[in-house]
């Protein structure tokens, strides 16, 4: 594994290395054993969009590594002002030990990762949000000891999220469902990704109604309806998400112990109630820890040698 820009090119086993790594590296946090696995390193952290955990999990994550996080904002990089992103990527590797980028377009961090001699990271793209899903699947292992077979369904926009949860979870062996409104569909790459899986035997089932998808699920998942970059389609899409709101009566369906993963942020009274939020906080902000955890354990995988 040279880098991390989308789930699609780990294997189960990389991904369950990941996940093993966290835990170790959370246990050791967690009673003060030192973890100084990244020492003299540097993480170049390129932000195109807005953050709170991505940008403050890495930076303490480096920090607790025993390395440097540099925070970049495109607003005041060259690449903000033209400057090509194949360049900006050779710079970079002469600079720092590896690479984090929050961006648009799927294929910038694609270009960046050819371009690079040093690891790369996704750390959110329209298409993938690979890290977050290392720390949601990190908090259903924590939760329910183990993945395999259980049932996870996404609820809402076929996003980001969606794209990763569905890939992520198919991977390690869970049963995925996904309730997206026409029009509002995950990505076709990804679908057909879901499609060969099932051919070798894993379960998939893309459907429209919201309630069939949580029916006996495990875990619900769910994100918000108008991701960054589409905020000027939030009122369009409050109208084509109606009823894809995880409710009681939506969680009532799941299993009674069902655990609730959110990303984060939430924009309660859309697609997740206040209710339904504030029930299954302790998970939701431990999913939120564990992207320490998980990326941590990302970035030992990649840049310790
Ligand atoms: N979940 C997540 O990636 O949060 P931020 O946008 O705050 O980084
Ligand atoms: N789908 C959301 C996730 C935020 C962490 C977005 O891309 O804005």
């Amino acid at each position: 594994m040279k880098h991390l820009l989308k789930l699609m090119d780990l294997s189960k086993e990389e991904i369950l290395e990941i996940l093993n790594l966290g835990d170790q590296l959370k246990y050791e946090q967690k009673h003060g054993i030192a973890h100084h696995r990244l020492e003299g390193k540097t993480l170049g952290m390129v932000f195109e969009k807005a953050s709170t955990r991505t940008r403050v999990s890495f930076e303490v994550g480096m920090f607790q590594l025993g390395g440097h996080a540099l925070f970049l904002s495109s607003k005041e990089l060259q690449i903000g002002r033209g400057e090509a992103v194949e360049d900006t990527a050779r710079v970079l590797s002469r600079y720092c030990d590896g690479v984090m980028i929050r961006t648009f377009a799927q294929k910038e961090v694609e270009d960046f990762a050819r371009c690079a001699s040093i690891p790369v990271i996704n750390g959110l793209t329209d298409f993938a949000h690979p890290c977050q899903v290392l720390a949601d699947l990190m908090t259903v292992r924590e939760y329910k000891g183990h993945l395999e077979g259980l049932k996870l369904c996404f609820i809402g926009d076929g996003n980001n999220m969606a794209n990763s949860m569905i890939v992520g979870g198919l991977k390690v062996g869970m049963r995925v469902s996904a309730a997206c409104p026409a029009g509002y569909r995950p990505s076709p790459t990804v679908l057909e990704f879901a499609q060969s899986m099932v051919k070798s035997g894993a379960k998939f089932e893309l459907l429209s109604d919201p309630l069939e998808a949580a029916k006996d699920a495990d875990v619900v998942v769910t994100d918000v309806w108008a991701s960054m970059g589409q905020e000027q389609q939030a009122e369009q899409r409050r109208r084509d998400f109606k009823g894809y709101c995880v409710d009681q009566a939506m969680m009532q369906l799941a299993h009674p112990d069902a655990i609730v993963q959110h990303c984060l942020p939430a924009h309660k009274g859309e697609e997740i109630t206040e209710e339904v939020f504030e029930a299954h906080a302790p998970e939701i902000f431990e999913e939120t820890e564990n992207r320490l955890h998980a990326q941590k354990a990302v970035m030992v995988r990649l840049m310790a040698q």
